[in-house]
């Protein structure tokens, strides 16, 4: 299944999302206006907004719930990509300049910051005390997931364990909360939110698995932000982990984190890509796709349902 054909459940509403979303550059102070509109005018795949209101589509959907959370989780995605970028020092996002490139650091900060207090003002209109704080309790989940990914840049000495705790953090937790709060504000049975709690955190690790391989195996073209990046970072990820778990102490990875330098950049990438690690990320990643999927057996059997299996197989051959 294609992205078009997994929302089209929830299509319409999806279109009133991004409607909201572009509503909100429509503001007196005139420089901030037009920041926020270059801004929104690119909205990037959705798959957040996507995952709330197909989680809700089989339950009570009541769209004056849903309709601000689905704008609230992609408003707080959309915050985090600012301040992301910022960290990272990345030059293009969705296919464009980034603010930090265009406007400097401290008004990504800003602006970040401007973002993460509409997403609360969206999340407030659900009137939902469990899920307003949901969203907070996310909010530092994600901050202490990057936290914990720029305080470990360049240390070696990391797990896997270490690499999915941060993972989930920084990614799955907001798919997590994405699923949940849908089902919640459709007042989905409790078994019902907790499947797709569970669904959540699935997708979301394989999601950045993902990503993570598309790191190494993408183009700029392709992504519409830049490749390679991770490493340039001191970011290990699976790929990356998998390498110097291969391969002994002549590794490029050892070295760049060792030396700071980027002469070994190629070098490890090509090892990478000519080695099974490839297709070996993509097989856990598989895995957590197949185990989002068994936390579906127990829901409703729905249009939306089939569109929420159809989205794990995507996440899972993105890329391929
Ligand atoms: C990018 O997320 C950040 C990650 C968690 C890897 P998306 O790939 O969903 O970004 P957009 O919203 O489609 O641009
Ligand atoms: C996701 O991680 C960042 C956040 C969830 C904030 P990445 O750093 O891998 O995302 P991209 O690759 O820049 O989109
Ligand atoms: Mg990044
Ligand atoms: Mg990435």
């Amino acid at each position: 299944m294609e992205l078009s054909e997994i929302y089209a459940p929830v299509q319409q509403d999806l279109n009133r999302v991004r409607d909201t979303l572009r509503s909100i550059s429509r503001i007196e102070y005139t420089w901030l206006a037009e920041q926020l509109s270059y801004l929104v005018k690119e909205t990037g795949k959705g798959i957040r907004p996507a995952l709330t209101l197909l989680s809700g589509r089989s339950y009570n959907y009541n769209l004056d719930y849903l309709l601000p959370m689905a704008v609230s989780v992609e408003l707080m995605h959309t915050a985090t990509l600012v301040h992301d970028d910022a960290i990272d020092k990345a030059l293009k996002r969705r296919g464009q300049a980034t603010i930090n490139s265009i406007w400097g650091n401290e008004i990504a900060v800003l602006m970040g910051d401007y973002l993460f207090a509409k997403a609360g003002e969206f999340v407030a209109e659900t009137q939902t005390p469990r899920v307003i704080k949901l969203f907070s309790q996310t909010l530092g989940t994600i901050s202490s997931g990057e936290i914990n990914q720029f305080r470990g840049a360049f240390n070696l000495n990391q797990t896997r364990e270490d690499y999915f705790r941060r993972i989930y953090g920084k990614t799955a937790s907001l798919f997590s909360l994405a699923t949940q709060s849908g089902a919640i504000l459709a007042q989905a049975p409790e078994p019902a939110v907790a499947s797709l709690k569970e669904y959540g955190d699935n997708l979301g690790i394989a999601f950045q698995i993902v990503d993570d391989i598309l790191d190494f195996t993408s183009t700029e073209e392709a992504l519409g932000k830049p490749v390679g990046s991770d490493l340039t970072q001191g970011t290990l990820t699976l790929p990356s982990m998998l390498l110097i778990e291969r391969y002994g102490d002549d590794n490029p990875v050892k070295k760049i984190f060792r030396t700071h330098s980027q002469k070994n950049l190629a070098e490890a990438i090509q090892m990478v890509l000519n080695s099974s690690i490839i297709p070996d990320c993509y097989k856990i990643a598989s895995e957590y796709c197949e185990k989002a999927c068994r936390n579906l057996d127990s829901i409703l059997d729905t249009a939306s349902r089939r569109a929420l299996y159809g989205l794990a197989e995507y996440v899972s051959r993105q890329g391929t």
